[in-house]
């Protein structure tokens, strides 16, 4: 196989060493039989040029932002600057003991403190806990205040979370994990709430309503005021998945629409690098009502002094010690580079970026929602289908041409969709790069559909059963048939 490297195990040889450590002057310890090893440790030999060369050649195995265009729709894949790793890991920072007594750690409560501020001014909401741990745990705080909000007024009856069919899977399945029904309804067309259909369901058994603004068609929810007066006078709340923040940067804001709540993905909209897992940060803010039930701890300021406070009615703690600290340093010197003034450009380049490839390919690729978008837009599939080539075997061929590929098949309510997001930080030469190859594609789908069904051919594993490689990964030497 071209592309396979051997791995670290098979390159072993007993005896070979990539150390030297003198023997000299090291007292010798006594280690209690017990804990001695019965058998050897199973670890390579290698020699110090192997281990090196083992981990470059691994490292190319992988696709990130910083290897090239990424442009996984509702991911925000954004670059991650340098000075944000590097302040994060600031010896003064990197090697605090989470038992530290606070007044020993007053810098960092400080970048808490003003986090904390940042987000609520950006969001326009009262205040925020930076406990969660990522962006569908940061729903889940939110769904267990608007639980706790219900519980507290004695309106237990109301147990069941409205969420469009147009929303990210973690809505309703954190709804679902925190014990509440999910009332699905019919989005629009473009994905935006069907007014009738939620008047439909609204009643006194609603909780909330968990909605994205622009939905994750890109689209901005033109009757949000209409929403949030319904489901208000419903007796809900109203829950803002703020993974699309991005969009709306310094334009407007959540607590502005009427939302009470919301989360706000650090590791998207704020850079921070994200993907695999994490490590991720999803902060949750309220409106000033809901105030008493925010995660704990919050960090508060007196006379110059920073603290963790707990509030009796919160609904307790998602994270231990001080959560996801080198998220946070990251999220605020991003914050501080771009400063109030700013913060506007953000979205406007987003939606820029994303309006130019769209209009850049909507004659060789089908787009059902025409018009402005907003940060992402949805292709479904290419324009001409008698080929057969499908969403999938494009989204395969661009790996091919060394781009990473759109996010495909969400949203649901488009059959062949396509989802693209490009995020601010694209250059034009890039967008124009990345729209060459989209048509080269369309093209080869016309000329030689049997060469896109077949994609990819030029990376290191062919088409997998990505249901399988999910599943069920091999992620064990000894597994590897
Ligand atoms: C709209 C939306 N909501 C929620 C999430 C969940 O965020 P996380 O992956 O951090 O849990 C995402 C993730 O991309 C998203 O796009």
């Amino acid at each position: 196989m071209k592309y396979y490297n051997k791995l670290i195990f098979e390159i072993s040889k007993e005896g070979r060493q990539g150390f030297n450590l003198t023997e000299k002057n090291i007292p010798e310890v006594k280690i209690p039989k017990e804990l001695l090893r019965v058998t050897p440790a199973e670890l390579p030999e290698v020699s110090e040029f192997d281990v090196v060369r083992h981990y470059t050649n691994v490292s190319q195995k992988n696709f990130g932002v910083e290897t090239g265009f990424y442009p996984l729709g509702s991911c925000t894949m954004k670059y991650n600057p340098k000075i944000n790793d590097e302040l994060a890991t600031l010896s003064g920072f990197a090697n605090i003991h989470p038992l530290q007594p606070v007044e020993t750690v007053q810098g960092l409560l400080k970048i808490y403190h003003e986090t904390q501020k940042i987000l609520a001014e950006i969001s326009g909401l009262a205040a925020y806990s930076l406990n969660p741990f990522a962006g569908a745990h940061g729903e889940l705080a939110g769904l267990m205040i608007i639980q706790a909000y219900h519980d507290k007024r004695h309106d237990s009856k109301r147990n069941k979370i409205i969420i469009p069919d147009s929303a990210h899977g973690t809505n309703p399945a954190s709804a679902t994990v925190c014990g509440f029904e999910t009332v699905e309804i019919k989005s629009n067309l473009d994905g935006t709430v069907n007014l009738e259909a939620l008047k439909a369901v609204l009643n006194d058994e609603t909780a909330g309503l968990m909605l994205t603004n622009p939905n994750t068609a890109g689209v901005f929810e033109k009757d949000i005021a209409e929403i949030s007066r319904l489901v208000h006078e419903a007796g809900g709340l109203l829950y803002y998945d703020g993974a699309n923040l991005n969009a709306i940067l310094g334009k407007t804001r959540p607590g502005d629409m009427g939302f009470d709540i919301t989360h706000i993905n650090l590791h998207k909209t704020f850079s921070t690098p994200h993907g695999g897992g994490g490590p991720g940060s999803g902060p949750v803010g309220v409106c000033e009502k809901l105030l008493e039930f925010l995660p704990n701890p919050i960090v508060k300021e007196k006379n110059g002094f920073y603290y963790f406070e707990d509030s009796a009615d919160s609904i307790g703690a998602l994270g231990l010690f001080y959560g996801n600290a080198s998220v946070y340093i990251r999220a605020y010197v991003y914050l501080m580079t771009f400063g109030n003034e700013s913060m506007s450009d953000i979205g406007l380049m987003a939606v820029l970026n994303a309006n130019y490839i769209k209009e850049s390919l909507k004659d060789v690729f089908e787009l059902p929602i025409k018009g402005h978008c907003m940060h992402e837009f949805v292709f479904d599939g290419l324009k001409d289908q008698s080929t057969g080539v499908k969403t999938l075997d494009v989204a395969k061929r661009l790996l091919d041409y060394g781009y990473h590929a759109p996010t495909v098949y969400f949203p649901l309510i488009f059959s062949q969709s396509m989802m693209i997001e490009p995020t601010e930080v694209e250059s034009k030469e890039t967008l124009d790069e990345f729209i060459n190859i989209m048509r080269v594609v369309a093209q080869e789908a016309k000329d030689n559909p049997e060469l896109v069904k077949t994609a990819p051919h030029n990376t290191i594993v062919r088409r997998l059963d990505e249901a399988k490689a999910a599943r069920q990964p091999i992620v064990k030497f000894r597994d590897i048939k």
